[in-house]
């Protein structure tokens, strides 16, 4: 098999005329700062994910810094309190805890969908419990109904770090309209691309809630960031929200060759699963190697990525060297997320990759198996 020239990337940056003509009307307008383009990306992006309204910032870390922080100040919660996170998910969701003066008390994730088991939550619950983060991974939503029933049980906040996942539903309703924040990323790599960007929202915002908190214009009630994003960020996410559908489709499209093409290999690989009244949006294709193959995962990641296909890691927490500083070997209490951890990676299925790369992607992985003569 030739290597080709090309990445195929885990991310892209698809611009379109649409892009490059709203982008143009924000310069000849010289409105940089709020402003049309981001009211009506807010706007039309809170409704499809049933909420009033969205607040454009400039990451999904900062969407999720001060959506921790507003509850704390809101709720009244003290330092030290606790909020349950998933032991995998991107650093950010828990980082943000520990920035607010909160601690991060993690749960095991799910073997089938790597996102939080709501199995794993109510032995983590202690009396200084406030909320939980639930973390919709790599475009499939958690399982929300469990998670909301001991929400209410136990009267704690949910955030939704929904910053891998948007545009689809679980039973019925979409992700980003369960929790009482939810957040999301517009980060190079995400459904919507607007290079930095994040959006926060809640499902019941008032002006007197959620934007006193971050809008006090000229009011400096408390100590704030400066998160903003500019009308170029959101003139380039409307134009991607204007055809999020084929982006979807194209997402879904190109998961599901992966699915039909590489299941003669799931005596070696798990391949993504998802329950029927759920859905899978894609922001990527993760991929976890069984225990007890006669190969390890950094041997196919290494043919992977010497055929010019990228791949990542699937966002390791507990195993960073800053946790592992913070609170020693986490991985002995969370065997599922160890597994993952040590055997999981994930591949690009965005919008534009074409047939033949998905093709040359699959080629790559017969080869590596005949390589092994064990296919
Ligand atoms: C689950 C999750 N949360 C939070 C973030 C942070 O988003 P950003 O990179 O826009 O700060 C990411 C980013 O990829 C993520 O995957």
């Amino acid at each position: 098999m030739q290597r080709r020239k090309e990445q195929i990337g885990v991310g892209c940056a698809d611009i379109t005329e649409q892009e490059i003509r709203y982008v143009n009307e924000v310069l000849k307008t010289k409105r940089l700062s709020y402003g049309p383009f981001t009211q009506k990306f807010e706007s039309g992006f809170a409704k499809l994910h049933g909420c009033k309204r969205a607040l454009m910032v400039n990451s999904g870390t900062s969407a999720l810094r001060i959506a921790v922080a507003a509850l704390k100040e809101i709720h009244g919660w003290k330092d030290g309190d606790e909020i349950i996170c998933p032991a995998v998910t991107f650093v950010a969701s828990s980082n943000v805890i520990i920035m607010n003066g909160l601690e991060p008390v993690f749960a095991d994730v799910s073997p089938q969908t790597y996102n939080l088991d709501p199995a794993e939550i109510e032995k983590h619950i202690t009396k200084r419990t406030r909320a939980i983060m639930v973390v919709h991974l790599f475009g499939q939503p958690a399982e929300m109904d469990p998670i909301m029933k001991i929400a209410r049980k136990y009267k704690l906040k949910v955030i939704e770090d929904s910053c891998e996942t948007m545009f689809v539903k679980y039973k019925g309703k979409p992700v980003g309209s369960f929790g009482d924040i939810s957040c999301f990323s517009t980060y190079v790599a995400h459904f919507i691309v607007t290079g930095v960007g994040g959006l926060a929202h809640d499902k019941d915002l008032t002006p007197k809630k959620f934007q006193k908190v971050v809008e006090s214009r000229f009011k400096f009630l408390r100590l704030g960031y400066s998160f903003r994003a500019t009308e170029m960020e959101s003139a380039l996410g409307l134009a991607q929200l204007e055809r999020k559908d084929d982006i979807v489709r194209r997402r879904k499209y190109n998961a599901k060759y992966f699915l039909k093409k590489l299941k003669k290999f799931e005596k070696y690989l798990q391949l993504p699963t998802w329950p029927k009244y759920s859905d899978h949006a894609f922001m990527m294709f993760p991929i976890v190697v069984k225990e007890g193959v006669p190969f390890k995962r950094n041997e196919l990641i290494m043919h992977l990525e010497l055929a010019n296909i990228e791949t990542r890691d699937m966002v390791p927490l507990i195993n960073q060297p800053v946790y592992i500083k913070r609170y020693g070997n986490l991985e002995k209490n969370f065997p599922v997320s160890k597994w993952i951890n040590h055997n999981g990676f994930y591949i690009g299925t965005h919008q534009m990759i074409e047939e033949k790369d998905l093709e040359y992607v699959v080629k790559a992985f017969e080869e590596f198996f005949a390589k092994k003569n064990i296919c």
